[in-house]
């Protein structure tokens, strides 16, 4: 599989780091064309099209969940995140500060499943 977006030599990168990269890679693929639908469909004044566009767009969140479940099943780290906020009601920063309090939103992350050890972290989004 070629990739046009690889930020190291690619004999450097563990499978699992390559094969997560086209999974994110092909997510958000995924979800520009979301972006697209629903844009195109917002601006045609054609119902017929506007449907079709919307069907299509819906197809491709489909797609998209199945690859954002496919990210989970292969990294634990992702995994954590998203069964912290995933279908949760409320706050969400008040879940991101119940997380943390509990040792699951910072600190060390935990291990990946699939050799995260070659991968690198951007670090903290949230505010110091
Ligand atoms: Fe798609």
């Amino acid at each position: 599989m070629s990739s046009e977006n690889l930020h190291a030599p690619r004999e450097r990168l563990s499978e699992s780091t390559l094969n997560l990269h086209f999974a994110i890679v092909s997510l958000m693929e995924e979800l520009d064309a979301i972006d697209w639908y629903r844009q195109r469909a917002d601006d045609t004044e054609e119902e017929t099209l506007k449907e079709l566009l919307l069907h299509n767009m819906r197809e491709e969140m489909e797609h998209a969940s199945m690859l954002l479940e496919w990210i989970r099943r292969h990294d634990s780290d992702f995994e954590r995140f998203l069964k912290t906020y995933l279908f949760t009601e409320g706050s969400i920063l008040q879940a991101e500060k119940a997380a943390t309090a509990e040792g699951l939103g910072g600190g060390q992350p935990a291990r990946s499943r699939g050799g995260a050890e070659k991968g690198f972290t951007i670090g903290s989004l949230r505010d110091a």
